[in-house]
């Protein structure tokens, strides 16, 4: 029994390491400037052609930065050189994190529950 109980603790501490940490992502998207573009609360874009983010689904947000670092590659990734040059600095991690801060902003893309 009580190996079974330090085995689910051991479990949920695994599981909590490798959680987004929204906290760090604000860090990092404000180090990085990211809303120079994308506007203030990430949430209006300074020009057209630069998408709104706030509050889209963290997964959605990871997927889209991982694909901007695969860049001249007909069959996978995104192939835009000013978002290529965004990602390149950052670790998958840090993408997840800022993912997950990203979602975490109030907007207009996504119905909340
Ligand atoms: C110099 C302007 C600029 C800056 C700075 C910038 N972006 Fe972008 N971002 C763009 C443009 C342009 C696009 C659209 C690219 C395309 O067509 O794929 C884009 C697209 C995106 C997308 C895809 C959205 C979607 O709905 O698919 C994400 C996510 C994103 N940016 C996140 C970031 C983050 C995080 C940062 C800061 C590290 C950042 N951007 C900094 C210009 C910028």
């Amino acid at each position: 029994m009580k190996r079974i109980l330090m085995t689910v603790v051991a479990a949920s501490f695994a599981f909590s390491a490798h959680a987004a940490d929204v906290k760090r992502g604000q860090e990092l998207v404000t180090k990085a400037a990211c809303a120079a573009c994308h506007g203030e609360g990430l949430n209006k874009p300074v020009a057209p052609e630069y998408p709104k983010l706030a509050g889209q689904h963290a997964d959605y947000i990871y997927h889209a930065l991982k694909a901007y670092k695969v860049t001249n590659n007909p069959n996978i990734g995104r192939s835009n050189a000013i978002m290529a040059g965004q990602v390149t600095q950052f670790t998958n991690k840090d993408l997840q994190d800022m993912a997950a801060y990203i979602a975490s902003l109030p907007g207009t893309l996504v119905m909340k529950k």
